[in-house]
């Protein structure tokens, strides 16, 4: 069903869009996504499970589980939830491009202190020039009083302490311009300080050091630590753009910020699971919201989507709620009733390269949620799949849009066809639409928010009423 846009649409929209922009300003790396959808389910009455422990379910549970901070599932069991009647469940991912700390970072230049990275997934690093960089993540601390004893925490240390420099135009020729293609070893290396500056600070970095002393002091700091009680083992740290996501545009109808993709589906699927909580103790399903760290990366780790976070919760859910009648087949029978919808973003027609779109399939902001196909199974979507969201669609009033990647261009791909291909549930590979993929400031529609956690919202409470029979 088509629901053109309209002033009241954009209205609603507007708040939205406003707290949406208050999760990416916390959800900073994957670990500080899951910190923030943790806190989201903890408000709406869902109980923390540890993957160490033995879990007792019960039917109308809420629940959540996370594995190495950067993933999180979190599940709720129908009140009428039979184990052979699967689960709806909805993929996201938590991670996006950026660069990461090398595990030395230390790097001195031409009298400046620099920071070493390495670039985690195929970001568009041109746009990672002249930006306010900060860094954030998680540290493995050791206490000097106990030694065998590590602990984490995530930092934010929220202040612009990074920067990456153009180069003036005066010092580049035309043709460095035209193909600008820093070298990414040398030419993107973000500059913390002056050493003098360090020096006068007291911040001198011994030759044996890992990082600079600043660096170092500023992250315990962060974490509200001192140098005095613990040293900093290890650490998974990120760069990220310190200028705050805001709702933008004339008529502020679009959110500017890194990371939209995919915290949009991240913040989506959690305000639809927290909404529909009433009807869990009517639905014979499970629902499932799952977030997976490194999809950028491939999805291949225990915390990705090719790990074994959803096959874990579905033996624990198959085994904790045994049917007698099917006994060991429950497991396959569970699968065969489940669906899931692999949310990711979707490349919205972009004006000025209108080209790159087929007219058909040329997905605009505030046009809805997009259904995205390849017959090549970059994406997982299939006729049945698709025909099944689009009855979603209609109960949810939300328009639906198609996506097909043109013959002459790359394509794309996400969790969906990794998901679908480990487990065998049926999937179909949706998202919101949006500009500038990957780059560290993207550009997503306020009203696509409200759509997509429409649709959501009627998958978890209807679906289980929506049939596909094979004549
Ligand atoms: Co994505």
């Amino acid at each position: 069903m088509s629901s053109p846009l309209t002033k009241e649409l954009l209205a609603k929209a507007k708040p939205v869009a406003k707290d949406f922009t208050d999760f990416l300003t916390e959800a900073v790396t994957p670990f500080h996504c899951v910190q923030a959808v943790s806190r989201m389910l903890q408000s709406a009455g869902f109980t923390q499970l540890r993957e160490h422990e033995a879990w007792t379910l019960t039917r109308g549970g809420q629940y959540y589980v996370t594995r190495n901070a950067g993933s999180l599932i979190a599940f709720t069991v129908g009140g009428k939830f039979s184990s052979e009647n699967g689960a709806k469940i909805v993929g996201a991912h938590t991670d996006s491009p950026n660069l990461m700390l090398k595990p030395k970072s230390k790097l001195t230049k031409s009298g400046y202190c620099g920071v070493d990275v390495q670039m985690y997934g195929g970001g568009l690093w041109h746009s990672w020039f002249d930006r306010d960089l900060s860094v954030a993540g998680k540290v493995v601390f050791r206490s000097k009083s106990n030694p065998t004893v590590l602990f984490t925490k995530l930092v934010d240390v929220k202040r612009p302490i990074l920067r990456i420099p153009n180069l003036a135009i005066h010092l580049t020729k035309a043709e460095d311009r035209d193909k600008f293609s820093p070298n990414k070893e040398t030419n993107m290396v973000p500059i913390l300080s002056t050493v003098i500056a360090a020096a006068l600070h007291g911040d001198q970095s011994p030759d044996e050091a890992k990082h600079c002393a600043g660096l170092t002091r500023v992250v315990l700091e962060a974490a509200g630590e001192s140098s005095d009680s613990v040293d900093i083992v290890d650490f998974d740290l990120s760069v990220y753009d310190a200028a705050v996501p805001t709702v933008g545009g004339l008529y502020e109808e679009f959110v500017f910020s890194g990371r939209l993709d995919n915290l949009n589906s991240c913040y989506c699927v959690t305000k639809a699971l927290i909404a529909c909580s009433s009807s869990v103790p009517e639905d014979p399903m499970v629902r499932m919201a799952v977030y997976f760290d490194h999809e950028e990366v491939g999805s291949s780790s225990p915390s990705g989507a090719e790990g074994s976070l959803v096959p874990d919760v579905v033996e624990r859910l198959t085994t904790s709620f045994v049917n007698e009648k099917i006994g060991s087949q429950t497991r396959p029978i569970f699968v065969s009733n489940s669906f899931c919808i692999s949310a990711d973003c979707a490349h919205a027609v972009h004006p000025n390269y209108a080209d790159r779109h087929n007219g058909q399939h040329a997905p605009m902001l505030h046009g809805g949620p997009v259904v995205k196909f390849n017959c090549n199974m970059r994406y997982a979507t299939n006729a049945e799949t698709a025909a099944t969201l689009r009855v979603l669609a209609d109960l949810a009033k939300s328009p639906l849009q198609d996506f097909c990647v043109k013959n002459d261009s790359p394509c794309g791909s996400t969790i969906g066809p990794i998901l679908s291909t480990l487990t065998g549930i049926a999937t179909v590979d949706i998202g919101n639409p949006m500009w500038s993929m990957h780059s560290v400031r993207e550009t997503c529609g306020s009203v696509d928010l409200v759509h997509m956690i429409e649709l959501l919202k009627a998958f978890y409470s209807s679906y289980h009423g929506v049939k596909v029979t094979n004549q």
